[in-house]
């Protein structure tokens, strides 16, 4: 190739990489212009998006201090201690009798079977509820004390016990 040839390339080269310079400035002046009014305002600098950032990182409790903000501690109400609530004769036959007492389980006598009851009935209710509570070896099988369950009070047993008469038509 000659040196004339050479400097044709050359040349030509010089205008192309000016051309390519100048379309990469065009560029960046355009969008530079366009993120003027789409971008600025997401900026991490700006105020309001760094207060919207903090509100989106915030802790979802604080801890508050002795003294601080009274008003919102006294508008808290107070929650009534937890009442021990005795359970009602039902609650006490389903949970701990009916096991046996319901289909006659180990001789038990069933309950809503009149014939079953009527000569227990007439032992006095003293006695059936003494038996309840504190266990009872019959002809008919082994009633444990209090049905199994000794965290039942006496008078939970003697409500059973009522119940199940109750049911029994005695
Ligand atoms: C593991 C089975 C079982 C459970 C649970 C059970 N019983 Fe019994 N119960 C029996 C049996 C068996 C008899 C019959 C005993 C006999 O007369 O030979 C009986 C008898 C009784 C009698 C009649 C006692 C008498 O003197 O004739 C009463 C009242 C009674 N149960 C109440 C209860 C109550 C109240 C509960 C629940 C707190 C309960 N039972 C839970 C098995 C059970």
């Amino acid at each position: 190739m000659s040196a004339d040839a050479d400097r044709k390339f050359f040349d030509l080269f010089m205008v192309v990489l000016a051309a390519l310079v100048g379309i990469s400035v065009l560029i960046w002046v355009i969008s530079d212009r366009i993120s003027d009014g789409t971008q600025k305002q997401y900026l991490a600098e700006t105020a309001e998006y760094q207060a919207e950032i903090a509100d989106r990182i915030a802790p979802v409790g604080r801890v508050r201090l002795p003294g601080e903000a009274a008003a919102a501690e006294a508008a808290v109400q107070a929650v009534p201690e937890p009442v021990a609530t005795e359970l009602t004769g039902a609650q006490v036959y389903n949970a701990n009798c009916g096991a046996c007492h319901t289909n006659g389980i180990g001789g038990a006598p069933k309950i809503g079977d009149g014939d079953a009851w009527v000569a227990r009935a007439a032992q006095g209710l003293e006695t059936l509820r003494g038996h309840a509570v504190n266990g009872y070896q019959g002809d008919a099988g082994y009633m444990p004390a209090k049905g199994g369950n000794v965290g039942l009070s006496d008078d939970e047993v003697h409500r059973a016990v009522d119940y199940m008469l109750a049911e029994s038509g005695q």
